[in-house]
């Protein structure tokens, strides 16, 4: 009896060792912010692999006999309160663009807000959130989408609810095919590729250290801004990346959540990797980072709204002037429609 306790006690445990490796991960907080649910990565797969294989096989057809389109594709988890701004925009150009909507299943649209131009124009789409690589899972759908609806669409163009149009359609498509006798396997892509960058290493070692390699050595990351106007190869060449994903599809460690901002890496990485001569470098839609607070840029409200802000955001140092802006609050509607027709479309 009493030798048997000691025994008992020591078998018990014993026993408990695998209950604590089985329990520990129940009911300690998780290491990791969220992961892209395995359901959602194999509906992408496929999709993918349809988009890459329909681009490659069409390469070797005679180019579409239509002129090349722009692809907007818009990616919101909210209102696309600047329709009717993006309408005008878009007035009298409907041969030259497509436009696709990814819009986050969990948010509640008005969509007695959509413009002729936004109406069933949505593609399947997952949940997104912020800080996480469902973002760029979002893009990455809207790239597979618009390569497999229309041949003709040359360049693809990211932009979210926040985003308001600088300049008209013409300026636009002019800047994009600035030499139409270009071949477009030289058209370049309008990407922001950023190499020094003073948070660049936490960044890089947000999922862990040494978690990026080999695939990526530090010498290769990049960041820049996700809004990006790629041309159709490289949209191929985003949408057919595996090795690539293969880590940045990882969630961060929940300790290094402020450094988190995978959607910022992913593109300008994998693009600066592949065909860095083929990019420009810089992005075409601006941004204000003064006094930005919690990684948020400057949200323009509608008393900033005026011919002088318009004219100020076009200002860039590279060979064209911006063509979008960001971010703007949906109260700036009714001030930036009032200069549309006389500054914002104004050739
Ligand atoms: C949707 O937008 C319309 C037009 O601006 C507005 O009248 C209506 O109140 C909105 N509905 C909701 C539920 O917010
Ligand atoms: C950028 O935002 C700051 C406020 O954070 C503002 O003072 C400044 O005027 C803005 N710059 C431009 C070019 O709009
Ligand atoms: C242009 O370059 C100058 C000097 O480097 C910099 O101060 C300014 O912010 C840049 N402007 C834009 C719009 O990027």
């Amino acid at each position: 009896m009493y030798s048997s306790s000691p025994f008992i006690f020591s078998l018990l445990l014993l026993l408990s060792i695998p209950a604590i490796f089985y329990v520990a991960p129940r009911i300690l907080p998780p290491k990791t912010l969220p992961a892209i649910p395995d359901l959602d990565e194999a509906d992408d797969l496929a999709l993918f692999r349809r988009a890459t294989l329909s681009s490659s096989s069409s390469l070797r057809l005679p180019p579409p006999p239509s002129p090349p389109k722009i692809a907007f594709l818009f990616l919101t988890n909210s209102d696309l309160s600047f329709a009717p701004l993006w309408e005008l925009f878009f007035r009298g150009h409907h041969r030259s663009f497509n436009l696709y909507i990814h819009l986050d299943p969990n948010s509640k649209l008005n969509y007695s807000l959509l413009t002729p131009s936004f109406v069933g124009r949505f593609i399947p789409a997952k949940a997104t959130q912020r800080g996480s690589p469902t973002l760029i899972s979002a893009a990455r759908r809207l790239l597979a989408a618009a390569l497999l609806d229309d041949p003709s669409n040359a360049f693809f163009a990211l932009i979210s609810q926040h985003c308001v149009p600088l300049h008209s359609f013409r300026i636009a498509y002019r800047t994009l095919f600035s030499s139409p006798r270009l071949p477009s396997h030289r058209r370049k892509s309008f990407i922001e590729i950023v190499a020094h960058e003073p948070n660049l290493m936490n960044r890089y070692v947000a999922r862990g250290d040494g978690f990026m390699l080999p695939e990526i050595p530090f010498e290769d990351f990049r960041v820049g801004s996700q809004f990006f106007v790629l041309a159709r190869r490289h949209a191929v060449a985003v949408v057919r990346d595996r090795r690539l994903w293969k880590k940045f599809r990882v969630p961060c460690l929940k300790a290094r959540e402020d450094s988190c901002y995978p959607e910022e890496h992913y593109f300008p990485t994998l693009l600066s990797m592949q065909d860095s001569e083929g990019c420009t470098h810089y992005t075409l839609t601006r941004v204000n980072w003064t006094g930005s607070v919690g990684g948020h840029p400057h949200l323009y409200g509608p008393g900033e709204v005026t011919a002088d802000l318009v004219r100020e955001l076009r200002r860039s140092n590279s060979t064209y002037s911006y063509l979008f802006a960001r971010k703007f609050a949906p109260a700036c509607l009714e001030p930036l429609m009032r200069i549309a027709e006389s500054v914002i479309l104004r050739d």
